[in-house]
């Protein structure tokens, strides 16, 4: 029997994907702390604003208690200040609403502000082993790529099969590895234009757009 896309990403992850990052923590305000931060921030930058905030934040509670002006503060030169005011405005949320006890539903987390549905799978999954599809742009590019889909994923029907490919394709266990493997490999392998490092990737024999030819033109741009 041939391995699934699952058991491949797992066993690539294990041995390629990123370790032994700050955030690969089981504690959920951790997770969710760097969730936010590396939405629309590279890794190598979130690292030391990171544990800054950290220092300064260590649990929910310290960051609801704290006044938003000392949030924004640990938050400068992020950019994108929504983030921070959002991170203070669930924090409060999560101690009023939820008791303090960060919701371990994805549906929960999807609540908080700041939080969309792949970011709510992607904690559920790391800090709750839920089994929980994530869709960003990465794992978008990597799925577009193996499975051949042609569309524009910011239309409604592309993303919804997008989500129900996403959902197929969760392994039993293993999650965190195999949702970490997916982002990884969309940021370190399955990259933007036609640079993707195909000649290194587990999935090139089972890829669509790789046998085809079509690296460079999947996913399909935005129409104009
Ligand atoms: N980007 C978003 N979430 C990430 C994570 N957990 N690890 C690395 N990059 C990410």
């Amino acid at each position: 029997m041939e391995h699934s896309f699952a058991e491949r990403l797992i066993a690539w992850q294990k041995v390629h994907g990123r370790h032994g990052l700050p955030w690969q923590v089981d504690d959920p305000y951790r997770v969710w702390l760097s969730e936010i931060m590396l939405q629309q921030t590279q890794v190598a930058t979130v690292l030391g604003y990171y544990a800054r905030f950290l220092a300064r934040f260590p649990t929910v509670a310290s960051l609801a208690a704290a006044p938003l002006d000392d949030v924004l503060e640990s938050w400068s030169g992020l950019g994108y200040y929504t983030r921070a005011r959002n991170l203070h405005k669930a924090a409060v949320m999560i101690m009023e609403e939820f008791g303090g006890e960060f919701p371990g539903e994805r549906e929960q987390i999807e609540r908080l502000p700041g939080v969309g549905r792949s970011t709510a799978a992607a904690i559920a999954a790391f800090a709750f082993g839920r089994r929980e599809a994530i869709l960003d742009g990465n794992v978008k590019r990597v799925l577009t790529r193996v499975y051949g889909i042609a569309g524009f994923p910011g239309e409604k029907r592309v993303e919804n099969r997008l989500w129900e490919l996403a959902l197929s394709l969760l392994p039993e266990s293993d999650i965190a590895a195999y949702t970490q493997g997916l982002m990884d490999l969309g940021a370190t392998v399955c990259t933007r234009g036609a640079r993707a490092a195909c000649t290194v990737c587990p999935m090139v024999d089972r890829c669509v757009a790789a046998r085809e030819g079509r690296v460079g033109e999947l996913p399909t741009s935005r129409p104009k």
